[in-house]
C-alpha cells in the first residue's frame, strides 16, 4: 500500500522506513529504525528529489507511482550520493527513460564510480546559484560540500519556501505516520537520536555545517525537508539552535558525563563514588556510562551534549584500556572541542593510563584537562575519600 503525505500542496513526501536494519552504515545501532525520505514536486514538470536505500525500494516505487499518477517523471535531483539515498537512480532511469538527472560535477563523478556511468546523455550539471524552472516553482541549488560528503548540495524551492536539506537536520528513527517534527514529542523522543545522528555522521564537519547555516540564513525558509527523520515546518529555531551549537562544538548542557571502563568493578565503583560526591555538592543530571557496554555513538552524542567529561579507566597492557582508547580516538576523528575533562586511572602495579589519556586529549582543540586527578591502586578505599572530594571540588569550581 502506498504511503504518501503532502508537505505542501505540490510537494509530497514519498519516503519509507526500515525497522529491520540493525546497524546504519554497518556501524551505528538503530533500535528505532531509520527513514529514507524522498520527495516529489508536482508542477508543470515533475521532480523527484533524491531516491532511497535499496532496502525500501519496493515501498518507494509504490509511493512514487501513486504520487505521479499517470504523469511521467521529468527530473531527478540528486542532492547526495551516499548509497542510502542514491541506490535507486539506475532503476529510476530504467523506469522513466526520459528523466533528466540533475546534480553537480562531483555528483556525476560519484555516479560513474558507483554505477559505471554518469548518465551523460540525460545529465544536467548545476553549480552554486543555478536554478531550474519547473513551471510555477523555481529550484535553487546551493552547494553544501562535506555536509556530509564532498558532492552534497541542498535544493531550495522559493515558491513554497522549502529547503531540501540532504543529510542536514536528519535523524535516526523510523517515521511512524507522523512525518513532521510538530506531530511528535521531538524533545522527548527524537532529540537524542537527532544528536547521535548529527554528531557521529556529520560531527567532524562543523565548519562545513556553519558555512551551510550561513547560506541558509539568507533564504526565507518555512519548511526543512531532510533525508532522514522528521520534517520541520514549525519552530525551526529549535533545530537551528541545536545545529548552531553542535556545529560550533558548544555544549548544550552544563553537565557532567562520567565514562568509565572497568574490568572487575573497582573503577566503576570509584566513578560512582565521584558521581555521588558531585551530587552531594548540588550537581544535578549527572550521567554515568560503562564504556564497555554503551555504544560509542551514544557516548559521542553525550560528549557533544555536555560541558564536562570524566574518563576513568584501568591501565591495560601498559596502555589505555581498549574500549576507552577507541572512544578517545573517535573523539579526535569527530573533532570534539571545548570540553573540561577530569581523569581517574587504575593500575594494580603500574598505573599510567591517565598520562596516556592526557596525551590523547591534548590533540583536541580547546579541551582543558584538570590537573587534579585520581590514581587508584586496584580499588578505591576509604582512605582516598579526601582525593575524591578534591576532584569533585575541582570539577565543581569549573562549572
Ligand atoms: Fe543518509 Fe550521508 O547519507
Amino acid at each position: 500500500m502506498y504511503q504518501v503525505r503532502n508537505v505542501t500542496d505540490e510537494i509530497l513526501w514519498i519516503g519509507a522506513s526500515d525497522r529491520r536494519l540493525a546497524l546504519f552504515e554497518n556501524i551505528f545501532p538503530i533500535p528505532r529504525g531509520v527513514s529514507y525520505n524522498s520527495y516529489v514536486l508536482l508542477d508543470e514538470k515533475t521532480v523527484l528529489l533524491d531516491t532511497v536505500d535499496a532496502s525500501v525500494s519496493g515501498q518507494f516505487f509504490e509511493n512514487l507511482e501513486y504520487a505521479l499518477g499517470d504523469r511521467n517523471l521529468d527530473y531527478l535531483v540528486v542532492n547526495h550520493m551516499e548509497p542510502d539515498h542514491c541506490a535507486m537512480i539506475g532503476d529510476i532511469v530504467h523506469r522513466y527513460p526520459e528523466v533528466k538527472v540533475v546534480g553537480n560535477a562531483k555528483t556525476f563523478g560519484m555516479m560513474k564510480q558507483f554505477f559505471g556511468t554518469d548518465f551523460a546523455e540525460r545529465a544536467i550539471t548545476v553549480k552554486e546559484g543555478d536554478t531550474l524552472e519547473t513551471g510555477s516553482h523555481t529550484l535553487h541549488f546551493v552547494m553544501a560540500p562535506m555536509v556530509h560528503w564532498p558532492e552534497a548540495m541542498v535544493t531550495y524551492d522559493a515558491k513554497d519556501k522549502v529547503l531540501f536539506s540532504a543529510d542536514g537536520f536528519g535523524s535516526f528513527g523510523a517515521l511512524n505516520g507522523n512525518i513532521f517534527a510538530d506531530e511528535v514529542d521531538f524533545d522527548r523522543d527524537w532529540l537524542d537520536d537527532a544528536r547521535r545522528y548529527y554528531t557521529n555522521i556529520v560531527g567532524k564537519y562543523g565548519a562545513s555545517v556553519q558555512a551551510l547555516l550561513k547560506k541558509a540564513a539568507g533564504l526565507d525558509i518555512a519548511v526543512i525537508c531532510p533525508l532522514h527523520g522528521p520534517i520541520w515546518r514549525e519552530n525551526l529555531g529549535y533545530i537551528l539552535e541545536k545545529y548552531q551549537k553542535w556545529s560550533t562544538y558548544e555544549a548544550e548542557d552544563k553537565a557532567v558525563v562520567i565514562m568509565y571502563a572497568s574490568m572487575y568493578g573497582d573503577t566503576a565503583s570509584a566513578a560512582d563514588a565521584l558521581a555521588g560526591a558531585l551530587a552531594e555538592r548540588g550537581l544535578k543530571k549527572i550521567a554515568v556510562y560503562d564504556v564497555s557496554n554503551t555504544h560509542v555513538s551514544e557516548l559521542i552524542s553525550e560528549i557533544f551534549r555536555a560541558s564536562h567529561l570524566v574518563f576513568a579507566a584501568p591501565t591495560y597492557n601498559g596502555g589505555i584500556y581498549p574500549v576507552m582508547e577507541n572512544l578517545l580516538n573517535d573523539m579526535k576523528a569527530l573533532a570534539v572541542q571545548k570540553k573540561t575533562v577530569a581523569l581517574m586511572e587504575n593500575g594494580t602495579w603500574a598505573a599510567m593510563t591517565a598520562k596516556q589519556m592526557r596525551e590523547k586529549l591534548a590533540e583536541l582543540k580547546d579541551v582543558t584537562v584538570l590537573d587534579t586527578q585520581i590514581t587508584i591502586k586496584s580499588a578505591m578505599l576509604a582512605d582516598q575519600k579526601k582525593e575524591l572530594d578534591e576532584l569533585a571540588d575541582a570539577i565543581m569550581e569549573t562549572i
